[in-house]
């Protein structure tokens, strides 16, 4: 596998409590992603903060980390050909509003802050953000 084949994806609490969580797995295998590593978890406070670690001091960085510690998420490993790109693509913009039509985020964020999915932003963030969830015997 080539560095450049997984993305880290969360699906956020908001979305896991809407039960969106089948619609959003269905549309990222739809769109050629496979599922090498799956789990639902619920983030403490620290670790959302280690997760976010780049954007403290951020003006929105107290409330993202109470959301994101506030219920349940699935993190996901996903593999296909330039999986970071793609699957940023498939999500759409941060901000809902911006997102394009059909983009996971535009049809299941609620805004900007509350944005249903994560999904890695570098090639090496993906290796970072799947360590982070995943150990080697978790990953298929
Ligand atoms: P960021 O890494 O900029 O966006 P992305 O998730 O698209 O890589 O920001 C991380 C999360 O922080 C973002 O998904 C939602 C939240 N956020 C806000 O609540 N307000 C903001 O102004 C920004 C930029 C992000």
């Amino acid at each position: 596998m080539h560095k450049n084949d997984i993305t880290l994806t969360m699906i956020k609490p908001g979305a896991v409590k809407k039960n969106h969580i089948g619609p959003i797995l269905g549309i990222i295998n739809e769109n050629g992603f496979r599922i090498k590593a799956m789990k639902l978890t619920h983030l403490s406070v620290d670790l959302a903060r280690k997760f976010y670690a780049i954007h403290e001091g951020k003006p929105f960085f107290d409330d993202l980390i109470s959301f994101m510690s506030s219920g349940p998420i699935v993190a996901a490993i996903l593999e296909k050909e330039n999986a970071v790109t793609d699957f940023r693509a498939l999500i759409g913009a941060t901000d809902p509003d911006k997102a394009e039509e059909g983009t996971i985020r535009k049809l299941f964020a609620e805004s900007l802050s509350h944005n249903a999915v994560h999904g890695s932003d570098s090639n090496d963030n993906a290796q970072i953000e799947a360590s982070f969830f995943f150990n080697q015997t978790e990953i298929f």
